[in-house]
């Protein structure tokens, strides 16, 4: 593509990118897709010739995007709510211009010094000390991989080398409200999905301490390895925290590597009112946060602190001779860091989100957040028949339609039942969740472009949805 058509196409996608920002609150949030009709909708194989750009747009336009859930919709208030904004936005398409690939640091000294450096911004304004050095992964899966790999390596040196062949079993402690991540990673270090103990979690979504204790002294009774124990800051289900400081107290008692899994509520702590909820973090040995949900930088980002990356590094450097470099030892080679080689400049935009919102940007924007939760589950919980059914500790909220006298079977296909006919609405999104076996619904504010009004809308929407089930 010659210069002057790329610049001809850039600005009709760059019209057509505004053009969508400006009306995507028109358009159904959820897809009105079954599954199947997008790829119904396109050829068998690639074209034999090129074809014009303009083509593709269109396709775009008429195959692509009927089939596209809008998470940049101001009515997106499922899973964990995001934003790509502006200034994200713009900064992506820079890295996708440069296409550089920061495997090692002569491969592109910005994007390893730049990395280095917005995560350092980032590590200040959580408030975790300077001893964290950050690295910046696509999601929160891989991060946690990572960290329970370099917790392995601590419980067994001899793994890098020789594997787990013969050695005694090892367990990961989480709360039974843990995210999947957690057990998925186990199962990749070959430990088994066994191998994680779901620690109760008390009537407010919490890890009981005291049972972490006593699963961690039968274990060690029964020859079993403690390898980690990962305490959530904001679980998937609730938002709740787990009691980080005790857990902190646990982890250095028993000599076990410490993970705080912070994906979703990690940059609330720049939130001077919530930073006691954060208390005991800073004594973990990793820390992952992705900005990619709650700090309004497009998908993907996820940045890993760790305390000491030295034991992340042991865990995953390997420098073949085509990838030594004369800056050994001098620089950071982001590749030692984890498991891919290849690593895309995500730094940019979030380098791009932290200059433009600013520190109180991103405060202010965050509190508005969580206002606007607490407005709804005040809202909720002042309605005769509906019960918020978890605390609301950030922009999270967990509810249900209980009316008197129904069984709790019907309540939860009821609540079903009110969720499906929401969302069929295309004005709001809602996910849902399990509590104490029992169907939940769930609203969470993320989106930079959830006003008040849709919130309301939200809940005018689920009030008569209500009445008419
Ligand atoms: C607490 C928590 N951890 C981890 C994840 C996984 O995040 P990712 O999609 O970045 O892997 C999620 C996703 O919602 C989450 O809520």
């Amino acid at each position: 593509m010659p210069p002057e058509e790329f610049r001809r196409h850039a600005h009709h996608v760059v019209d057509w990118m505004a053009d969508y920002l400006a009306g995507v609150r028109e358009l159904p949030v959820l897809a009105r897709t079954e599954p199947g009709d997008v790829a119904a909708a396109l050829p068998d194989r690639a074209p034999e010739k090129g074809e014009p750009f303009e083509a593709m747009m269109a396709d775009f336009v008429d195959s692509v995007l009927p089939g596209v859930t809008h998470w940049n919709h101001p009515g997106f208030l499922a899973y964990f709510a995001i934003t790509g904004s502006g200034p994200g936005i713009l900064g992506e398409m820079l890295s996708s211009a440069l296409n550089l690939n920061a495997m090692v640091w002569r491969s592109s000294p910005a994007a390893t010094e730049l990395e280095e450096v917005v995560t350092d911004w980032t590590r200040e304004l959580l408030g975790l000390p300077p001893a964290f050095a950050g690295v910046i992964n696509d999601t929160a899966s891989h991060s946690s991989l990572y960290a329970l790999a370099a917790a392995r390596a601590q419980a067994y040196p001899e793994v890098r080398d020789q594997g787990l062949f013969g050695l005694p079993r090892g367990r990961v402690y989480a709360s039974e409200h843990a995210h999947s991540s957690i057990d998925k990673s186990v199962m990749t270090l070959g430990l088994g999905r066994d191998a994680v103990a779901h620690i109760r979690a008390d009537a407010e979504f919490r890890m009981v301490p005291d049972d972490l204790v006593d699963a961690l002294e039968s274990d060690l009774e029964r020859g079993i390895r403690p390898v980690a124990i990962v305490g959530a800051a904001g679980t998937t289900s609730t938002s709740s925290m787990d009691p980080l400081g005790a857990l902190a107290d646990v982890a250095e008692r028993f000599g076990v590597w410490f993970h705080v899994d912070a994906a979703y509520a990690g940059p609330a702590a720049a939130l001077p009112e919530a930073r006691n909820l954060f208390e005991g973090w800073e004594r973990a040995e990793s820390i992952v946060v992705n900005p990619h949900k709650w700090m309004f930088t497009p998908v993907d980002c996820s940045i890993l602190f760790c305390r000491r990356p030295e034991r992340l590094r042991d865990a995953f450097s390997l420098t073949p001779a085509y990838l030594e470099t004369s800056e050994q030892g001098q620089a950071t080679n982001l590749m030692d860091y984890g498991l891919a080689l290849g690593r895309r400049f995500r730094a940019l935009k979030l380098w791009f989100v932290l200059r433009y919102f600013g520190s109180e940007g991103i405060r202010d924007r965050l509190r508005a957040h969580c206002e606007l939760a607490r407005a709804f589950a005040e809202r909720v919980a002042a309605t005769p028949g509906w019960t918020v059914s978890a605390p609301v500790p950030f922009s999270t909220v967990c509810f249900r339609f209980e009316p008197a006298g129904r069984d709790p079977d019907t309540v939860d296909a009821l609540n079903r039942g009110i969720m499906d006919e929401v969302n069929r609405t295309g004005d709001v999104f809602l996910s849902h969740t399990e509590l104490d076996g029992r169907f939940t619904i769930r609203l969470s504010v993320g989106n930079l472009r959830t006003t008040p009004e849709r919130v309301d809308r939200a809940w005018t929407l689920l009030q008569d949805a209500a009445a008419a089930l």
